[in-house]
């Protein structure tokens, strides 16, 4: 049993001890089953947020709950010091699984693509050329908020209070070959590029902007990285997003759904790249520890079955064509692949997202204009029900 939450209590512990980044809103959340989340009066909610993308399978996943206590049996944190079993096994099945020859683990997305940006810079030193150093990255991009990847994610409200940021960063228009090809030069190191741009509003990137992509970086010798801390994992109905466009990186980084809400990060990386890298130019305390490493392979192996990404692909196309059929003019566009969908309105999301909380609705947004549906991917057809007739009455009444 446990005992009764007090929602005023947590929220003036909040407010009084806790740095204040967050607009939550007025609930508190005590417990999951399946897609659904219950605050602390009993309230249900629908969760089209899953942590942001991250919970996989959902909440109370007998799978995971075994993987979780029988990796808590095992040990939990022994350092990167020494060889363990588990880290050993994640590696192998994510490289046997992608384009990929080796992965450094990290804890969070930010510091994957930290890492990422090192591993470029260090490719670019062994070769030689003077003043290869240059990121590129695009315009609505999302990295991550510490000091590399946030010079990477173009956003004055998120840069401004904290410059200086990284010199040399090149922002190029998403999905523009042209602009690309002007910002890709013989000083870039790397080009980072979301296959899918989440938090910038769900826009794909298309495979003729990938293949360019890869073309320029070979040309010029820069490291191309995909940031699929978001889109990757399942998300879209493929293991990784940028599969549906059939066009590999040199780098791929990976977090949220990987522990299925555990803390973790991955940095993969060919041979190539990797190769440069040696004892003491990266490390991590925490980063790929046993316990993590081994409810990580589990979340994995579930996720890549065949029948699991079909499930993924069919509720997502579910998803979009009950969304199209809501009519309102308050509907710009809904687009996305897989279960990782955006609705863009003519109007702020924020109003409707807090409405949906009166409706049992957990949903969020991605920019100003666009209301995201990033759900667990074990969500079904019947959730989209409710989601598409609880909607309608919100915009209705706006
Ligand atoms: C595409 C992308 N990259 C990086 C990050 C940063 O990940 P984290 O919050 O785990 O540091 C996010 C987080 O939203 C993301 O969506």
């Amino acid at each position: 049993m446990i005992a009764a939450i007090n929602t005023n209590w947590v929220m003036e512990q909040d407010a009084a001890h806790v740095v204040q980044t967050y607009k939550r809103p007025p609930f508190v959340l005590a417990r999951g089953e399946g897609v659904t989340l219950y605050d602390a009066e009993g309230n249900a909610y629908i969760d089209w947020v899953a942590g942001i993308a991250v919970n996989a399978l959902g909440y109370g996943d007998p799978g995971l709950t075994t993987a979780i206590q029988r990796a808590a049996e095992g040990l939990l944190h022994t350092s990167n010091l020494y060889y363990t079993e588990q880290q050993a096994a994640l590696a192998t099945v994510l490289t046997e699984r992608s384009f990929a020859d080796r992965v450094f683990f990290t804890n969070s997305g930010t510091e994957a693509n930290e890492g990422a940006i090192k591993f470029a810079r260090r490719a670019a030193y062994d070769s030689g050329e003077p003043g290869k150093h240059e990121l590129v990255c695009f315009s609505d991009a999302f990295h991550g908020r510490t000091m590399g990847s946030l010079s990477m994610t173009p956003k004055e409200k998120y840069q401004k209070p904290f410059m200086p940021l990284l010199s040399g960063v090149k922002i190029a228009a998403f999905n523009d070959i042209a602009s690309a090809r002007e910002a890709i030069t013989d000083k870039t190191a790397a080009v980072f590029i979301e296959p899918v741009q989440g938090e910038g509003g769900i826009n794909a990137a298309t495979p003729e902007f990938l293949g360019a992509l890869r073309e320029h970086c070979d040309q010029h010798g820069a490291v191309l990285v995909y940031d699929e801390v978001q889109c990757g994992v399942g998300r879209t109905g493929r293991l990784w997003a940028h599969e549906h466009a059939g066009v590999a990186p040199d780098i791929m980084t990976l977090a949220k759904p990987l522990a299925g809400g555990l803390p973790i990060g991955a940095i993969l990386a060919t041979e190539k790249i990797a190769s440069h890298l040696h004892a003491g130019d990266h490390g991590s305390t925490f980063a790929g520890g046993p316990f993590i490493t081994s409810v990580a392979r589990y979340v994995l192996e579930r996720i890549a079955e065949p029948a699991f990404l079909t499930h993924v692909q069919s509720v997502g196309e579910y998803l979009k064509e009950r969304l199209e059929e809501i009519n309102s003019p308050y509907i710009k566009e809904i687009r996305g692949r897989g279960l990782m969908v955006g609705m863009e309105l003519h109007v702020e999301a924020a109003p409707i997202i807090e409405a949906g909380y009166k409706h049992g609705l957990l949903m969020v947004n991605a920019g100003t204009n666009v209301i995201r549906f990033v759900p667990p991917l074990v969500v079904q057809n019947s959730h989209v029900d409710s989601l598409v007739e609880r909607l309608t009455g919100i915009l209705a009444a706006l």
